[in-house]
């Protein structure tokens, strides 16, 4: 998961959907991957309703903000926006004219209706288990003008009612294949908004990867808070692997890249170990949170596995790829977390080596084990250790990008570049890479000679070129 409310605000989506649109809907996303691509579903399960994409907030029929609780102070940035868009809301019914608002996602999940006690004038409440019910809920509200609220935890999954997704990804696509923790790490929050672990059935996956291919994906990135913990139904009606998942995937023809993300040492199995050596379409990178390299402070975090278990499959997973790089994620500063153990954590990172990694400090969230324990860590050392990591990691992400000069790597291009005559894509290792070339080659994979690293993309020229030259 990257991103969350820290990019200077949300982003608007671009949700561009066929019909010629009679109501406005803007969406503001913040959060993971997983929200952009709610986003996109909730927006397809409005369309029927009349909603497509808004020319303007302000002229906006209805809003929908999709929210992210694992970052810090995700109520406030709310709340600020809210007010915002209040003003907005008003000015629009001084001239007659209604603007709905609606809130959904983790935020909605964990405050529920502490939302419309603080907020009156949001229209609609949801959690992320309820998005199929959203036209039905917009509907009510629309007629009644009261709030309504759903954020209860369904027993079947909201798998079953979404419908097909309807606006074509372009290149590289995303597709949430698994929703839900039951692992209950001390720090997180998404065990108790986004529920239990849940996946949906290969057959239904394996349908929206050929439609994603057909209108034009050739790499796909599978989606889910816990991915490897995938245990659809498998076409013999028995829950399979996320190994059986890609080695399915793999065999779509046109389907020339498949990642995913985020993964859990704890359900790093041999079989999907075994595929990363076996299945070219299987990218060579992996994020594999780790969190910490203090075996004291893993077990406080309740994560279930140990520095030697992560050394263990970071071993097996090179022996199998040897090319495979890797990325994590790391909390500095949970309760509990002496020197010593901070210390253990940049050793894990000198002899491991990544090529990427998100860091963080760690930050109570309200009801999770970790804010009311003991040993809390005072601020000001939290800066310094995250400094300090996060210096080691940038120095170990340029190095990774300087040893990829020379190299010829396979680049797909996604798309022009940011200069004139250049086209750009990304690498095997997710790196941003742009060369001269022609606009025909976007949609195609094709080999570059890097030639130079830059702060966080490579550059260089067509192999064929230099051929051809
Ligand atoms: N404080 C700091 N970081 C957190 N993460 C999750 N919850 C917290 C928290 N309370 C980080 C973890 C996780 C990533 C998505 O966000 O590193 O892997
Ligand atoms: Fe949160 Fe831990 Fe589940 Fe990841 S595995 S979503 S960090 S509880």
């Amino acid at each position: 998961m990257s991103g969350g409310f820290g990019s200077g605000g949300a982003a608007a989506d671009p949700v561009t959907r066929g019909e010629p649109a009679k109501k406005g809907l803007h969406v503001i996303t913040w959060g993971c991957q997983m929200n952009v691509y709610d986003s996109g579903r909730m927006a397809d399960v409005l369309a029927p309703l009349g909603y497509g994409p808004a020319g303007s907030l302000e002229g906006a029929d209805m809003v929908l903000l999709n929210t992210c609780h694992i970052r810090e102070r995700a109520s406030e940035k709310l709340f600020s926006e809210l007010g915002r868009l209040r003003v907005l809301k008003e000015a629009r019914a001084a001239a007659g004219e209604r603007m709905i608002l609606a809130v959904a996602g983790c935020v909605a999940q964990a405050e529920g209706a502490d939302i419309l006690t603080r907020a009156p004038y949001v229209d609609v409440v949801l959690g992320p288990q309820s998005y199929h019910r959203l036209p039905e809920m917009v509907a009510r509200a629309a007629r009644a003008g009261g709030a309504v609220i759903d954020t209860d935890f369904p027993a079947e999954s909201k798998f079953d009612h979404l419908p097909e997704a309807a606006a074509p990804q372009g290149l590289t696509a995303f597709l949430t294949i698994q929703e839900g923790c039951d692992k209950f790490c001390s720090f997180c929050v998404v065990p108790y908004t986004r529920g239990a672990e849940a996946s949906r059935p290969a057959a239904a996956v394996l349908a929206e990867a050929r439609r994603l291919v057909a209108q034009g994906a050739r790499e796909i990135t599978l989606l889910g808070q816990n991915v490897n913990a995938w245990h659809g139904e498998g076409p013999d009606g028995q829950p399979a692997s996320l190994a059986r998942l890609v080695r399915w995937l793999a065999e779509i023809p046109d389907l020339a890249r498949i990642r995913y993300t985020t993964s859990h040492p704890r359900d790093m199995d041999e079989d999907l170990i075994t595929a990363h050596g076996e299945v070219a379409q299987l990218m060579p990178f992996l994020h594999l949170p780790v969190q910490s390299g203090s075996n004291r402070v893993l077990a406080a975090m309740n994560r279930g596995h140990d520095v030697a278990a992560f050394r263990r499959i970071i071993a097996r997973l090179r022996a199998a790829r040897p090319d495979i790089a890797l990325s994590s994620d790391f909390i500095v500063g949970h309760p509990g977390e002496t020197e010593q153990d901070f210390v253990a954590t940049l050793d894990l990172v000198r002899e491991i080596g990544f090529a990427g990694a998100f860091s963080f400090k760690y930050s109570a969230r309200p009801g999770t084990p970790a804010a009311g324990a003991a040993g809390q860590v005072p601020e000001a050392q939290k800066d310094r250790r995250l400094q300090e990591l996060q210096t080691l990691l940038r120095d170990q992400q340029a190095a990774f990008n300087a040893g990829c000069v020379g190299l010829s790597v396979p680049v797909l291009f996604t798309g022009k570049g940011r200069h004139a005559g250049q086209i750009a894509g990304r690498s095997p290792w997710l790196q941003p890479v742009h060369v001269i070339g022609p606009e025909s080659l976007i949609g195609r994979e094709m080999p570059v000679k890097i030639a130079a690293a830059h702060t966080n993309s490579l550059s260089g020229t067509l192999e064929q070129e230099r051929v051809c030259a």
